[in-house]
């Protein structure tokens, strides 16, 4: 998916996120639906005007946001960043009218797809570690869980710390090595 304004991608998958799902790079004209959806960070709606300013003016650029729209109405968004090699997720989100029917999955598997055409040799983000929808579609999408910060969100609850090594993780012959409760790679660090 190239990100640029007149993008539009209707997934392979769109049975599984339901007929008349488009998975499309995200535009400024989006940011008004962004900042109503559900299920979006603080901090990542905070950003999201200067994160949606620098995906639309560098198709090619460290930032990627796609959304997942039905008839034109926003149904959820992702959003990731490049960082060297490596691609971060850094947030997802899904209308709970529009959840379970495929469509996290497919605006997951948009992102890592772009952020690995664009370079990234593994995917990576963090989690909390009571976010079990959250954890189950990752984990579904070959992301294992390889480590544990403390204390990393602002009302104290641990974030798991994820990664996708292969493309497509699991689905591509990857193993399990999950350490949901991973203590001697625990990273310490807050807010990294
Ligand atoms: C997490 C989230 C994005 C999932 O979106 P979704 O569109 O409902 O996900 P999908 O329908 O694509 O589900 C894909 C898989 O995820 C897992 N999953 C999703 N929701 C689940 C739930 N409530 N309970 C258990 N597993 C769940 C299942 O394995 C599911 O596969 P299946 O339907 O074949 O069983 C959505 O629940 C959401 O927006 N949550 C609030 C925001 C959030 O927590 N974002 C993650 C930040 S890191």
């Amino acid at each position: 998916m190239t990100q640029s304004p007149d993008a539009e991608v209707v997934l392979p998958a769109a049975t599984a996120a339901g007929d008349g799902v488009v998975l499309r790079a995200a535009t400024t004209a989006d940011l008004a639906a962004l900042d109503r959806l559900p299920g979006l960070s603080a901090s990542t709606r905070r950003g999201l005007a200067r994160q949606l300013a620098r995906a639309t003016a560098d198709a090619r650029g460290d930032t990627v946001v796609v959304v997942a729209t039905r008839a034109g109405v926003l149904l959820g968004a992702a959003l990731g960043l490049l960082q060297v090699d490596d691609g971060h997720v850094v947030d997802l989100a899904v209308a709970p009218a529009a959840r379970r029917s495929g469509t996290g999955r497919a605006l997951l598997g948009a992102l890592t797809d772009e952020l690995r055409t664009r370079g990234a040799r593994a995917i990576t983000l963090e989690v909390r570690a009571g976010n079990l929808p959250a954890l189950a579609l990752y984990r579904g999408e070959g992301f294992e869980v390889e480590g544990r910060r403390p204390g990393y969100y602002p009302d104290g609850e641990d974030a798991l710390l994820l990664w996708q090594r292969g493309r497509g993780g699991t689905r591509d012959g990857g193993t399990h090595r999950d350490h949901p409760d991973a203590t001697a790679r625990d990273i310490v660090t807050r807010g990294g």
